[in-house]
């Protein structure tokens, strides 16, 4: 299994956590797990380079805090497997065009840009992301919903592979747990969390003191009428703060309405501004406290690397075989 999370803010959200991270802890006991932080994907746009190399430093210090276990799983970090980046380079030779030209993230971002100012390396992202899926033959790939158009072409890529050049690759699948599968703006809840979202008001970063949460929470916008109960269409806001309310306790959408019956908005809101501030405050904590030690960072991210290389130089080499290059003495 592998997954990963870009280090392009200075923390991440609670759609990262519900629709990835969570998803990730529960799965390292059953899998042989791969967690990467994506540097290679974040310079893809404009970026700052100590910002970068910072941010991939607390991403480390937030795959932790989450629970990643680097004693089962392997941590590490993309630009310190070079096998990821000459992957890409065969994989971009069996995708079309066309094919590339149609994922929506791409046209989304680029849309907001403008295509003069958006990088070729945007454009070819999604490969760099099958690469990745690639290399470790992975089964299940453990994502939020946005990414599941990627995991397709990933599939695609592999089948495709292995039609041409034989047998090379394991065809995984994307895993996406429903009910978290996105988790909405606190402001917009038609429009999904995300760092890139233009006000910050809606979204709750791991960081977050406990009253920048709280505050966040309760000013969330709710919908018309008040009797609190789970309906995307009618109510996304009421339902958004349901879901998170569910993902933080593990307690199914029903018991919450049932114990919230007959109150208000503002009383689901009160109850879940609690909850939240107190795991985000304690995640905070704790990222704090691991990004105090660089040097014990530094050592599991070289542990989680070469573990990575392991596998991923095997892939390759069989990459390489089936492609025809010669592989010398
Ligand atoms: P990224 O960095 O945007 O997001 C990391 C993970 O968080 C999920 N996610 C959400 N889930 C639920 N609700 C939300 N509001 C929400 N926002 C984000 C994402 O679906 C993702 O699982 N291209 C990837 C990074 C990547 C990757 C990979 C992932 C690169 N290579 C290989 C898996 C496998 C990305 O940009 O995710």
């Amino acid at each position: 299994m592998l997954s990963g999370a870009q280090p392009t803010a200075d923390s991440y959200h609670l759609g990262n956590y519900f629709g990835a991270f969570k998803q990730w802890v529960a799965l390292q006991d059953e899998f042989e797990a791969f967690y990467f932080i994506p540097d290679l994907h974040a310079i893809t746009v404009e970026y700052d380079p100590a910002q970068l190399r910072e941010r991939t430093y607390i991403a480390a210090a937030q795959f932790l805090a989450a629970g990643v276990d680097p004693d089962r799983s392997a941590l590490f970090v993309q630009s310190q497997v070079p096998e990821h980046a000459q992957l890409a380079w065969v994989l971009g030779g069996v995708t079309g065009f066309g094919e590339a030209s149609r994922m929506t993230q791409f046209k989304d971002k680029s849309a907001r840009s403008g295509s003069d100012s958006s990088s070729v390396g945007l454009f070819t992202y999604p490969i760099l992301m099958a690469a990745d899926i690639l290399l470790y033959q992975a089964d299940r790939v453990p994502v939020g919903e946005d990414q599941r158009q990627h995991v397709e072409l990933t599939r695609n890529l592999a089948q495709r592979f292995n039609h041409r050049f034989g047998e090379t690759f394991t065809v995984p699948e994307p895993y996406i747990v429903k009910a978290t599968a996105k988790i909405y703006d606190l402001q917009d809840p038609t429009a999904k969390m995300s760092g890139s979202n233009q006000s910050h008001a809606g979204v709750v970063d791991l960081t977050d003191s406990p009253k920048q949460v709280a505050k966040k929470i309760k000013t969330a916008m709710t919908d018309s009428g008040s009797v609190i109960s789970f309906d995307r269409d009618e109510k996304p806001g009421v339902s958004n703060l349901l879901s998170i309310y569910s993902a933080l306790t593990d307690e199914p959408i029903e018991a919450i309405v049932a114990q919230f019956e007959g109150k208000q908005y503002g009383h689901l809101k009160v109850a879940l501004a609690d909850l939240v501030a107190d795991f985000v405050g304690a995640f905070g904590d704790r990222t704090r406290e691991l990004l105090d030690d660089r040097g014990e960072l530094d050592r599991i991210l070289a542990q989680g690397a070469a573990q990575a290389r392991e596998v991923a130089a095997a892939t390759l080499d069989l990459v390489y075989e089936r492609s025809g290059f010669v592989r010398g003495l």
